[in-house]
């Protein structure tokens, strides 16, 4: 099946302000340079925002990450979980269509969504409340046929319960999910064959007591129903605090930020990882990314020793000396570009940066030791 953006797209995409700062969060879980990695998750919280995914939502989530518009691109159509054309106001029906469900009446289930919602799967119904789709096994093969609605599972369909649901939906009420033929979960239809005196203290199964507790199963997501969950950002999670006029890396501009793609189609992150995987000798023919910084002929007075920055031995301090890097001060004094230059030219592979040097040097520039915290 094509996937393709949808040829009605919105202007412009942005997440809730709570939204927002959820996926900025999401981001700071992966190490620098891999960011990209947050991209399903973004995606996603953007689909559950909207109900889909235009366009403008994925380059907005590309930019995030300092992608290429066309490698987020090519997640969002990849995936069949992404919707990619609007879906209904009310709720999104994905029928399952696979072995277990198609015997047990998958195919009665789609006549309904035909004759209820839409002749054909992703057309929005006339009210623009609803839609559907036939999907792959959804892994609840033994409570088949069944249908997601929203966030939630129905089970243990047949056509007529699946009619009266999406009536309640319509009428603006969300009705239990789980299964709907008495079953507690999927034990057998004709009752329990073992464990038949374990008793059963709950009226729910686990998803649906929850699905009932959060009634969230065709709500869209604003990012107010959950605190963020990001505690190694919390207090006492980060190192001391640096000294006002210390290099920040989580202040400066990303290296794509605004800029996503150049004429190439590759970012500066993308260019700047490349570099560092060729060989030394190669990567110092090339034209380097970011600003050359202030280097010596020869130290001014004593060279400093480099290898009290934690992460720098006698080979690396090796190299910054030949450099033209004798002195904690020269260090410091990085900016965002002089740090990707030195990092590209020396193919440090980002150790600038998780290693702390900036902080270090400033501390040992002062005379402070970098290791005290107090
Ligand atoms: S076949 Fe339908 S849930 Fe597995």
């Amino acid at each position: 099946m094509l996937r393709r953006l949808h040829h009605d797209q919105p202007e412009s995409f942005a997440f809730t302000p709570a939204n927002q700062a959820w996926a900025e969060a999401q981001i700071t879980k992966f190490p620098d340079g891999r960011q990209a990695s947050a991209i399903i998750p973004l995606l996603w919280r953007a689909q559950e925002q909207e109900g889909w995914l235009s366009r403008p939502a994925i380059e907005h989530v590309a930019d995030m990450l300092g992608m290429a518009h066309i490698r987020a691109l090519e997640v969002a159509t990849f995936y069949f979980m992404f919707q990619l054309a609007p879906v209904g106001s009310v709720a999104h029906v994905q029928v399952c269509g696979t072995t277990s469900c198609m015997i047990c009446g998958a195919e009665d289930l789609v006549a309904v969504c035909r004759e209820k919602i839409a002749p054909k799967p992703h057309q929005l119904s006339s009210d623009g409340k609803f839609s559907w789709e036939e999907v792959e096994c959804l892994g609840a093969c033994a409570n088949a046929p069944m249908a997601q609605i929203g966030k939630d599972y129905y089970e243990d369909l047949t056509a007529e319960k699946l009619g009266r649901i999406l009536d309640e939906f319509a009428a603006g009420r969300v009705p239990q999910p789980g299964p709907q033929n008495g079953r507690f979960t999927s034990e057998p239809l004709g009752g329990l064959t073992s464990l038949k005196d374990a008793p059963q203290e709950e009226d729910h199964n686990g998803s649906v007591a929850l699905a009932v507790r959060l009634e969230d199963t065709v709500k869209r997501i604003d990012g107010g129903e959950v605190a963020l969950v990001t505690p190694w950002l919390g207090k006492g999670a980060r190192p001391a605090t640096p000294p006002a006029d210390a290099y920040r890396p989580e202040k400066q501009p990303r290296p794509a930020a605004g800029q996503p793609v150049d004429r190439t189609g590759v970012t500066e992150l993308e260019a700047r990882e490349e570099n560092k995987a060729k060989p030394e000798a190669d990567v110092a023919s090339q034209a380097l990314t970011g600003r050359e910084p202030e280097l010596l002929t020869a130290p001014e007075g004593a060279a400093d020793d480099l290898k009290r920055i934690k992460g720098v031995g006698p080979v690396l301090e090796e190299k910054l000396n030949k450099l033209g890097i004798w002195h904690f001060r020269q260090i410091a004094a990085w900016d965002i570009d002089e740090v990707a230059w030195v990092d590209g030219y020396l193919n440090f592979k980002g150790r600038i940066e998780r290693d702390g040097w900036i902080a270090q040097a400033a501390a040992l520039a002062r005379g402070d030791d970098p290791e005290d915290n107090s």
